[in-house]
């Protein structure tokens, strides 16, 4: 099995394109590439030789609060347990750094589930992370399903 590294600068190009396949179908947000440049530090990725095969991002909320964003396994890499290896570096690195919940908004919440996130009511989640919200197409009808869990920091 191929392990999750951090991302380098020079996987920007190839996160992008993975995770637009899948905006691109209405499966998740899409991602500009400065975006995704400006925020390279949040992303893990997971590599077949050079090539980008999945990724997923941990972004830094507030002082107790993190989110999973940008989960993107490639088609013909699914069901061979990288998402399951994205998610657990992304609870890993929030643990680390002292972050007591982390949340996602997602399509896929069975998925997340497997992790011990458990569904919430969307307006639950504080304000402050709407602010991404405003820029969404399908802002303010979000079908996305929010789940959170807490860490044992
Ligand atoms: C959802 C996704 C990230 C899963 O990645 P993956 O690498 O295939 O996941 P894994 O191989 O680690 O699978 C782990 C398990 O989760 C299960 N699983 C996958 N999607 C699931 C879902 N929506 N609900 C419940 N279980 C799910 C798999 O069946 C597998 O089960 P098993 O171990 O019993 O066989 C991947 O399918 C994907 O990139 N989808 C398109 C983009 C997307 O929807 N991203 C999600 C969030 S924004």
């Amino acid at each position: 099995m191929n392990r999750v590294e951090k991302a380098k600068i020079q996987d920007v190009p190839q996160i992008h394109r993975l995770i637009n396949y899948f905006a691109d179908r209405d499966e998740m947000l899409a991602r500009s590439l400065s975006e995704i440049y400006e925020n390279i530090r949040d992303y893990f990725v997971v590599k077949q030789g050079e090539q980008v095969v999945a990724c997923a991002a941990l972004h830094i909320s507030w002082s107790d609060l993190a989110e999973i964003k940008s989960v993107a396994v490639a088609e013909d890499s699914q069901k061979q347990g990288s998402g399951t290896q994205l998610i657990e570096a992304c609870l890993k690195e929030a643990r680390e750094l002292g972050i007591a919940s982390v949340f996602c908004l997602t399509y896929q919440p069975g998925f997340f589930e497997r992790f011990g996130l458990s569904q919430i009511d969307k307006m639950e989640l504080p304000r402050k992370i709407w602010t991404e919200c405003y820029r969404c197409p399908k802002f303010p009808d979000c079908d996305e399903v929010a789940l959170i869990c807490n860490l044992e920091v």
